[in-house]
């Protein structure tokens, strides 16, 4: 089934813009929605949460939670501001229904590779599909853990979607260390392990995104980590506990937040604060890279909240110089890097981004389109296999001028129409009806804060 979000065909133009102003939030962490909608679906009470991304990713997680047998209700709240606060009552370990139909998660990743894990160890038969991005995308990463628990798993030939899940009746607990540096698929794992006897444990060499395990417990899980001196962590979960019903907030997403920073960044006179960001270590590199480069980026009134770090950033014009991102960052700002590519082609000299092979399973083959678009941009780029070098413009605005296919990413797309705004020339961004993914009300922020985008009818 495809929905209108795949169809729509939205064409976005970008224009120069200069002066952007103005206080912001973004809307909520769609890493920490994912995994409130499925961790509320699981535990015993009713688990609420505020602040959830609701975003088309996240919505399709809440339709396969209901299909799974969770109840969830949007409910308004109390301020009268309108926003959502959302009721989950969970189902109990093993306790997900058989769904009717197939699950289509859409354009998500995470959507399907988290569940997948939560129902692997559970006696239910699940089909997953998704969208032709999605349906490009590896899925036997899960696939191959997920059946050391006892799981019998098929999938398209390659590996990919459509993919049905018969979890095992009797799983039996895993030991896995990540041949990828994937959140993803740690997560998978974990998730697997909280519905089977015993201690399921996953080795992780390389730091990922560390939200399943915060939230795992917060939640009451049986979950314990070690960390050995080479920075090897082992992340242990002792299966059949119940979780107990928490209450939420969600956090704005940092991956969200760099567009109107970067924005600020680029363009001439602007001064951005962008209020109440994620700021957990595991997703904080490309500020980190940010300062290296020369930005003025400031992280203002750092705070606690339920078990994160929050703060405001502040972000105002300025000059950057390229530099060597190293790839053992990749893991914490791997959403980040097709608008780091686009700050560096403002920089002065040469930006170099190592370590990127994971960049060629997102979305899209990012690594591939981020060059490709940037080179239509009028930018001088390099690539290898799991790298990107960007040729700095010494602060001058770039040629742009060109017409930039999403790619069914959402990324991607936000990403140019920055460009845009910084550009000589306008950038038009086709399919650009995929930012609803992932950041409801872009553009309508971006008008807020004076950046110059409209819809160019017509234009598809
Ligand atoms: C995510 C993990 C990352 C990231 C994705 C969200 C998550 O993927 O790219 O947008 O919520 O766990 P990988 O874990 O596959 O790198």
């Amino acid at each position: 089934m495809r929905n209108e979000q795949e169809t729509s065909g939205l064409v976005l133009r970008a224009a120069p813009s200069r002066g952007l102003a103005g206080e912001v939030e973004v809307p909520g962490d769609k890493s920490v929605s994912h995994r409130a909608v499925m961790l509320g679906a699981l535990a015993i009470g009713t688990t609420r949460v505020s602040g959830l991304l609701e975003a088309a990713d996240v919505l399709r997680t809440v339709q396969a939670m209901a299909a799974l047998g969770a109840r969830l209700e949007r409910h308004s709240a109390q301020d009268g501001s309108g926003a959502g606060v959302w009721h989950i009552d969970g189902v109990g370990v093993r306790g997900w229904r058989q769904p009717e139909e197939a699950i289509d998660f859409g354009n998500s990743g995470t959507g399907v590779r988290l569940t997948a894990g939560l129902v692997a160890t559970t006696p239910v038969k699940v089909i997953f599909t998704g969208d032709e991005s999605l349906s490009k995308r590896p899925m036997t990463r899960i696939v191959e853990p997920l059946g050391r628990f006892g799981a019998r798993i098929d999938t398209a030939p390659g590996g990919t979607l459509p993919m049905r899940i018969s979890g095992a009746a009797e799983p039996v607990p895993v030991e896995y260390e990540l041949p990828v540096p994937s959140a993803q698929v740690k997560s998978a794992v974990l998730l697997a392990g909280l519905a089977t006897p015993g201690t399921t444990t996953v080795i992780e060499p390389v730091a990922s995104r560390d939200h399943t395990e915060r939230m795992l417990k917060a939640f009451g899980a049986d979950i314990a980590e070690e960390v050995d001196e080479q920075g090897v962590r082992r992340i242990h979960v002792t299966g059949m506990k119940e979780l107990s019903a928490q209450e939420i907030v969600v956090p704005g997403d940092p991956s969200s937040a760099a567009f109107p920073l970067a924005a600020a960044i680029l363009c001439a006179d602007s001064r951005v604060l962008v209020q109440n960001v994620l700021l957990n270590p595991t997703r904080t590199g490309l500020i980190e890279t940010l300062h290296e480069m020369g930005a003025e980026i400031r992280i203002l009134n750092p705070r606690q909240s339920g078990g994160e770090i929050v703060g405001d950033l502040l972000a105002e014009t300025s000059g950057l110089r390229g530099i060597t991102v190293p790839g053992g960052r990749a893991p914490s700002m791997i959403d980040e890097y097709p608008i780091l590519a686009v700050l560096a082609a403002f920089a002065q000299g040469t930006t170099r981004m190592e370590g990127l092979a994971e960049l060629r399973v997102k979305e899209c083959d990012r690594l591939a389109v981020t060059a490709q678009a940037l080179a239509a941009c009028g930018v001088t780029v390099r690539t290898g296999e799991d790298w990107l070098e960007v040729d700095g413009s010494g602060g001058k605005a770039v040629p742009g001028g060109a017409v930039i296919d999403s790619h069914h990413d959402h990324r991607i797309a936000m990403s140019f129409l920055v460009l845009g705004l910084a550009a000589q020339q306008p950038v038009t961004v086709r399919g650009a009806e995929m930012i609803a993914t992932s950041f409801p009300g872009f553009t309508q922020l971006m008008r807020s804060l004076g950046a110059d985008i409209t819809e160019a009818a017509g234009a598809a």
